[in-house]
């Protein structure tokens, strides 16, 4: 069980909160993992009284639970729950809202303040805490969460760095990547690492290349401005992606502690090689989509008309290719690939065995495959024989385990990663090393692309990947693995 601690919820009104964090605090009330005397201030800028917010809650709770959950769970719940406002237009909103904290008894005297508020108020609001003494630590233990994106390029994100450093150690940093709070992620190191079969093919000598993937059906929605700004390279591979890379690749901790596997994690990060600009049509490839069908949806329009300007280049579809600087996987492509509005949506990672055989009747692609979503599982695809008379009739078959049964406990990523703000675990959260290996590794690609602007591949809404993207392959052996 967690220290009792004040968990302190900026942005508590704002879209996260009310779809993930209200109702993933109260899911973990119900499982008993928040400990009797801790408290939730939720701080907003707006003046709603403490009825109008407990009225909130029960609808984010309906919203999300539609009535099945503990009455009994819900009053102890809100009981922790203390609305708070810090108007903008109060100079001394900040001075008063520490006098709170500080001398209200009801609030034990850890503090956790996770930041969920736009980007560009992260900075302000940890100088607005340190200047009101909230980030001492002396005799209770203070922590930050960040959510993402911590910077937009690797220039933003030191900057960002050096503020929040002014008055916080590395250990009070939480940088989130929600994708580390999903159990299927989790599962990947366990696999590696508790299966001693797997250690001896894992690396070059058996191995071909690795590809990981994020593929949605959906497209940009409501988000045009935002994705325009950002494009699917900043938003899913600097993130989600390569922590999904390093993952599979880095070396064994010395121990499972959280400092170990960073350690490694972070080894692993600033190993990639920077793609080669001056060959970057080899290593990277970009696309929009262009009006389509989707399946259950219909037809839907194009990128560049969802965003009424058909000059901009930002991508919908973006796949690299990269290596990693060590003798485990010397000259080993791993490939990363993620897109909106394809015609699946399915994150996985396929790792695709070296095809030794020089007989072609016996030759086969053995693939181990970790399905992230929406299936959890982990297959291995091996040849056999098809029952019949005919010996040469062989057939793909899957050795496959589901990672989640139907009784399995579901925690959502923020549920996950909350009790581990609470528990001051920091293995699941994002060392600002990771963050700028991650940076200089895009930075280039994005600042070659947004200098370039010939016009980019289209592909058509509800298609599977571009044919042109086949161009990033370091040979014509490889393909890319279609489904999860
Ligand atoms: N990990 C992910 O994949 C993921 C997914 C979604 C969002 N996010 C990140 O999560 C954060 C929140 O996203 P969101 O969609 O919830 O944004 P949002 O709907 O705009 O909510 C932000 C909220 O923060 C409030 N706020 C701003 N400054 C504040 C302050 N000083 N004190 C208290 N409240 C303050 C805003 O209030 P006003 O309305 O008064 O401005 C607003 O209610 C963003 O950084 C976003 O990038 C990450």
């Amino acid at each position: 069980m967690a220290d009792n601690s004040t968990l302190v919820l900026f942005g508590a009104r704002g879209n996260l909160s009310r779809i993930k964090l209200i109702p993933g605090l109260f899911h973990l009330d119900e499982a008993g993992k928040l400990s009797d005397a801790m408290k939730i201030v939720s701080v907003g800028r707006q003046n709603i009284s403490q009825d109008e917010w407990e009225n909130e809650i029960k609808d984010m709770l309906e919203n999300k639970f539609k009535g099945h959950y503990d009455l009994k769970v819900f009053e102890r719940f809100i009981k922790r729950n203390i609305y708070h406002a810090t108007l903008p237009d109060d100079s001394n909103a900040f001075r008063n809202f520490a006098k709170l904290l500080h001398e209200d008894k009801q609030f034990p005297k850890n503090f956790a303040f996770f930041l969920s508020v736009r980007p560009s108020d992260f900075a302000k609001i940890v100088d607005q805490l340190a200047e009101e003494n909230l980030l001492d630590e002396d005799k209770y233990w203070r922590r930050v969460l960040i959510e993402k994106p911590f910077g937009t390029n690797l220039k933003s994100a030191v900057e960002l760095q050096e503020s929040i450093s002014k008055h916080l150690k590395e250990n009070q940093i939480y940088r989130i990547d929600h994708y580390l709070g999903k159990s299927a992620l989790q599962n990947i190191l366990w696999t590696r690492f508790t299966n001693s079969i797997l250690d001896p093919i894992w690396n070059n000598n058996h191995i071909d290349h690795i590809q990981i993937t994020n593929h949605e059906t959906l497209g940009v929605g409501e988000r045009t401005q935002f994705y325009d700004a950002t494009g699917a390279l900043r938003d899913m591979t600097q993130s989600h992606l390569l922590q999904m890379l390093a993952l599979t690749t880095m070396e064994k901790p010395k121990t499972f502690s959280p400092d170990d596997i960073r350690v490694e994690k972070i080894k692993l990060l600033k190993s990639i090689k920077p793609i080669p600009i001056n060959e970057i049509n080899k290593y990277a490839f970009r696309a929009q989509y262009k009006s389509g069908d989707i399946e259950k949806e219909g037809h839907v329009k194009g990128y560049l008309e969802e965003l009424e300007n058909n000059k901009s280049v930002v991508e919908t579809y973006a796949a690299i290719r990269l290596y990693i600087d060590n003798p485990r996987w010397k000259n080993i492509p791993v490939y990363l690939r993620t897109a909106k509005r394809l015609n699946q949506s399915g994150t996985f990672i396929s790792i695709k065995f070296k095809n030794k055989e020089t007989d072609q009747k016996l030759a086969f692609n053995n693939w181990l495959v970790f399905s992230i979503q929406p299936k959890e599982s982990t297959y291995f695809e091996i040849k056999t024989k098809i029952p019949g008379l005919n010996d040469s009739d062989l057939r793909a078959t899957r050795l496959e385990g589901m990672n989640r049964l139907e009784h399995d406990e579901k925690i959502d990523a923020y549920e996950t990663l909350m009790l581990d703000l609470l528990e001051g675990n920091q293995s699941r959260f994002l060392h600002i090393d990771e963050v700028k290996a991650a940076w200089s590794l895009i930075d280039p690609i994005i600042k070659y692309w947004s200098e370039n602007l010939e016009k980019v591949h289209q592909y058509t809404a509800g298609t599977s990947d571009p044919k042109e993207s086949e161009i990033i392959f370091e040979n014509k052996s490889q393909f890319w693995r279609k489904g999860n």
